[in-house]
Formats: structure tokens, C-alpha cells, sequence
């Protein structure tokens, strides 16, 4: 049996009570929904700055009677009073709760920094005083910045590139520094291009996945920035839900007090990612199959190549990712075909 299935199994015997923070947006409300299925306690925290209620519906919908073990506040991570409240009781904390994109942090540096450093800070404070057993963090594979190396392996980072990638270097080096502090327990998750169903598809700093596949299946263009042979690890859902949950309750003794990749461990370019998309969607509406992609000019900030190097996750995790990045988006355009999507 595989690690992740051992601790499923486990977490279902024993269930545990669980703090997601950002737990109405994407990565939180997968995270919610694998939770909840296991039988778990969980408490959720999000002030809906760029998540949405109607995740939360979505989960409601397919938990049935699990619902009835959630408990979530509408509150700020940048109020230290919340954080506490939340913190009360709990075993694990999954934090996700953050400003997402770079070219966001580049328009609006204050707020990333106020939600990513202090709202963080505010989280490790609070972790810390309800002698919660480990902190789970969403880090990011940004910190990687202008280091040229490839694969990316977890102790050669370079400078950082954006805003938003200073303030996740800034929550590792936090959480290294609470953990030999205070004696705490924290893990840091490098995610690589998180994609999967939920994921917002709309506004001007949606992720490319979701947002080509709304244009495509409403017959609108996508837009690549650069000559689209930009290549990224993507990383579906699943994997990242895995991790964290290994990440929470691995006992292995070198475990607590890392970074770790959380990719699948190969690259795909935007314009094959484009191909792919248009070829599954196709089989939808044979429309699609003529679509083209319009180029732009590169994007500020963007690094040009990420190709994650999972092996640190693998073995101190016992992490083994379960969809490749083409699986994945199989299940990622199915999802945006029966939920409907929007202009
Ligand atoms: N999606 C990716 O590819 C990716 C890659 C690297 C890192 N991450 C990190 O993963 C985490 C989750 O990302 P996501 O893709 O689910 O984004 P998301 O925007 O869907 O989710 C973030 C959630 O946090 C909430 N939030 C933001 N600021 C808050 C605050 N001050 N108080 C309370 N709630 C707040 C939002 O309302 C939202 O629901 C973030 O920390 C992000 O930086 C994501």
C-alpha cells in the first residue's frame, strides 16, 4: 500500500481536526473536500478577497452529511484575534490563505505583502500559542527566481523575481525561524503551477489553465505571453491535496522543518499545453479543433522554465504523484464542461 493510501486509511480510523486557512479558494477547497471525505474535523478561514462561496456550495454539495464537520469563519489572516479563534483545538494546519499571481504583487505590492507576510506572520504566532502539532504551508516554486538550473532541486534558489515571490521566501525563512524558535513543527509545500477543477477562470490575474479553458469553450481567444515555448511543471490537483496531507502526518524524523517541490517532475510549453487543451476539448466541439492561439509579448516578472525535481518530497514524504500533467487536464476540462463556465 502506498503512503498516501496507509495515512488515509489511517486518518479515517482516527480523525483529526484540521485548520485550512484560504479554505473557500482553489487549493483550499480541494483540500476541503479530500478532508471531509476521510471522515475529518475541519475548520476553514477566508475573507473571500479572491475566493468564492460557491466553492464552498460545490463541497457542501458532495459532502452530505460530512458538511456538519466544518465549522468556517469569515475573517482576515491580517487579524491576529481570528487567527487565534481558528488555531483553537486544532491538530494540523493547511495554510493557503494568500494573494496569488505575480503580475498582481507588481500592481499592488502593499496588499500581497500585508496578506502573504503579515497575515503568515500572524498564522505562526497563533500556531504557536495553541501548541498546534504542525503547519503546513503553501510556498512556491517563485523562490526558485533567476536561478538558471534545471531541474529545480530545493537547496539552490536565486534572487526573486516579483514581489510575490519575496514574500514567499520570506514565509520560509518565517517558519525556519519559528520552528527553531519556538520549537515548532512547519512544513513548507514549493508548489509548481497548481491547475485542477475550481480553480477561478476569471479576472485579470487568472492562471492559464482555467482561463484558456474558458476561452476556448467560449469560442474566445488565448492570449501566450512570449513565443509560448515557456515551459512549466504542472501540477494537478490531486497531487498538491497529497502532498499536504503527507506533509501533515508523515513521521519520518527528517520530515518537520523543510521545503519540498510539489510538481509532478516534467515540463510541458505553453504551446503544448495549448495543443493538448484544444485536442481534448475538440472531442467537446469540434469547433475548437480550429482554434489558434494569439502571441503577446513575454511578461514581466515570469521566469522563463520550472521543472520540479520531486525526489526530497518522494522520499521523506513518501510523496508519489497520481496524475500526469495530460491526466489532469482530462479531468480539469471535464469539470469545466459539466460546471458550466462564464464571460
Ligand atoms: N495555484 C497555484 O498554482 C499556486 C502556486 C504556488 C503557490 N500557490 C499558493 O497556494 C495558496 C492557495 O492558492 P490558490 O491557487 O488556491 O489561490 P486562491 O486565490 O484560489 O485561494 C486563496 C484563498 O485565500 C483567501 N485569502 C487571501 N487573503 C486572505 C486573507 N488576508 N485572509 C483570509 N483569507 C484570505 C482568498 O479569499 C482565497 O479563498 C496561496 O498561498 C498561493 O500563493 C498557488
Amino acid at each position: 500500500m502506498s503512503s498516501y493510501e496507509n495515512i488515509k486509511e489511517n486518518l479515517a480510523q482516527k480523525p483529526r481536526t484540521w485548520l485550512i486557512t484560504g479554505v473557500a479558494g482553489f487549493i483550499g477547497s480541494n483540500l476541503l473536500e479530500t478532508l471531509l471525505g476521510l471522515g475529518q474535523k475541519v475548520v476553514g478561514i477566508d475573507n473571500f478577497s479572491t475566493g468564492h462561496q460557491s466553492n464552498l456550495d460545490d463541497v457542501k454539495e458532495k459532502s452530505g452529511a460530512q458538511w456538519q464537520n466544518f465549522s468556517f469563519y469569515e475573517a482576515d489572516i491580517r487579524d491576529l484575534e481570528s487567527c487565534q479563534k481558528a488555531c483553537k483545538d486544532v491538530d494540523f494546519i493547511l495554510h493557503q490563505a494568500a494573494l496569488g499571481s505575480v503580475p498582481r504583487s507588481i500592481e499592488d505590492p502593499i496588499n500581497t505583502n500585508d496578506s502573504n507576510i503579515n497575515g503568515f506572520l500572524n498564522m505562526l504566532v497563533a500556531t504557536r500559542d495553541n501548541n498546534v502539532k504542525r503547519f503546513v504551508y503553501a510556498a512556491s516554486s517563485s523562490t526558485y527566481g533567476d536561478h538558471p538550473g534545471l531541474p529545480k532541486v530545493e537547496g539552490k534558489i536565486g534572487k526573486p523575481l516579483s514581489p510575490y515571490a519575496v514574500t514567499k521566501y520570506v514565509n520560509e525563512l518565517y517558519a525556519d525561524v519559528f520552528a527553531k524558535t519556538y520549537n515548532m513543527e512547519t512544513i513548507g509545500l514549493r508548489y509548481f503551477n497548481v491547475f485542477g477543477p475550481r480553480q477561478d477562470p476569471n479576472g485579470a490575474y487568472a492562471a492559464v489553465i482555467p482561463k484558456w479553458l474558458n476561452n476556448l469553450l467560449l469560442g474566445n481567444p488565448c492570449h501566450i505571453n512570449g513565443d509560448g515555448e515557456t515551459s512549466r511543471d504542472f501540477c494537478y490537483i490531486d497531487n498538491t491535496v497529497q502532498a499536504n496531507l503527507l506533509a501533515a502526518t508523515s513521521n519520518h524524523s527528517e520530515a518537520p522543518n523543510q521545503v519540498y517541490n510539489v510538481a509532478f517532475g516534467d515540463r510541458t510549453t505553453l504551446n503544448e499545453l495549448y495543443e493538448s487543451m484544444r485536442t481534448i476539448l475538440s472531442d467537446h466541439d469540434s469547433h475548437i479543433a480550429a482554434a489558434k492561439p494569439v502571441y503577446q509579448d513575454f511578461r514581466t516578472g515570469d521566469v522563463r522554465h520550472s521543472f520540479a525535481d520531486i525526489s526530497k518530497a518522494a522520499n521523506l514524504l513518501g510523496y508519489s504523484p497520481s496524475h500526469n500533467a495530460q491526466q489532469g487536464l482530462k479531468e480539469t476540462a471535464e469539470w469545466f464542461i459539466k460546471n458550466g463556465f462564464n464571460d
